[in-house]
């Protein structure tokens, strides 16, 4: 198994994509920690993948916050006596307006704090658990809409994966002379839930078919396609890739 004895942590991680990722993580042998922000979902979460045989615990925690990300961090390594795995996955649009005239300062400020501002403090948090020369992943989770113009999301979501892109470009810089890796998936659309049903369902014929017109391989991808991705970066089998984004997507943006 390609991941057997790490320990891996995935940000919203309770449902959706996130849950995708630990799942698949677990079937290749890792400890994985749920984390997501109510303490329901994550028992459920980790429930379920206990259920299924899997090694899960669960931690709940608000990754907009640094105390909070900093006691989960600290709680893991001090629990498992080792952290190899970080995937920054909470974020998303937050269901916030996508028309620039529509974005309120607080819609913005969310969008940007748990996208972004998550991924830099639990990377800070984790890092120093990562440096003991037993190498280290750091998995974030950006977007096409960081890649490029998308007519799915509004300012606030591309502002904030753009920035999770530079980010880990440059954390890779200053991070990979300790054996820390650090990279990037920028998923296409997928429906990972109940929210992005709605949002497909939203979109009008014209919107949906321009989007199928842009994917060369002409269908949407699923949440295990993305979370496959995740667990190859996670492994020794990208053990030289670092600073990269993978652009997981069909072949809609072409990087
Ligand atoms: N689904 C897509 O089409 C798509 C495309 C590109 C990128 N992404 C990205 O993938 C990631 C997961 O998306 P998803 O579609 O599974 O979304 P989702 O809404 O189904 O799951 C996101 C999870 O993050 C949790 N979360 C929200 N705020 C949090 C916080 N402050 N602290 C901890 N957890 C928090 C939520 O409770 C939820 O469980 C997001 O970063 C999103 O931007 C998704």
């Amino acid at each position: 198994m390609k991941l057997e004895g790490k320990v891996a942590c995935i940000t919203g991680s309770a449902r959706g994509l996130g849950y995708a990722m630990a799942k698949h993580m677990a079937t290749e042998g890792a400890k994985v920690v749920i984390n997501d922000i109510d303490d329901v979902s994550v028992s459920n979460a980790v429930e379920l993948l206990r259920n299924e045989g899997y090694d899960a615990s669960g931690y709940v925690a608000n990754v907009a916050s640094k105390e909070q990300v900093t006691a989960m961090m600290e709680s893991i390594y001090d629990t498992n006596g080792r952290l190899d795995v970080l995937v920054n996955n909470a974020g998303g649009s937050l269901r916030t307006p996508k028309i620039l005239d529509e974005i309120m300062e607080e819609h913005w400020d969310m969008v940007l704090n748990v996208n972004l501002k998550g991924t830099f403090l639990c990377s800070q948090a984790a890092v120093p658990y990562m440096q003991d020369g037993s190498g280290g992943s750091i998995i974030n989770v950006a977007s096409i809409g960081g890649r490029t113009a998308s007519i799915v999301t509004g300012v606030a979501y591309a502002a904030a994966k753009g920035g999770i892109i530079s980010f880990t470009r440059r954390l890779a810089k200053e991070v990979g002379p300790f054996g820390i890796r650090v990279n990037a998936i920028a998923p296409g659309l997928v429906i990972s839930g109940d929210r992005m049903q709605e949002t497909w369902e939203n979109m009008n014929d014209v919107e949906q078919n321009s989007v199928f017109d842009e994917i060369p391989l002409r269908r949407l991808g699923t949440i295990e396609e993305q979370a496959s991705v995740v667990t190859f970066l996670a492994s020794e089998d990208s053990k030289y890739m670092t600073g990269t984004i993978v652009d997981v997507n069909g072949g809609r943006f072409m990087g």
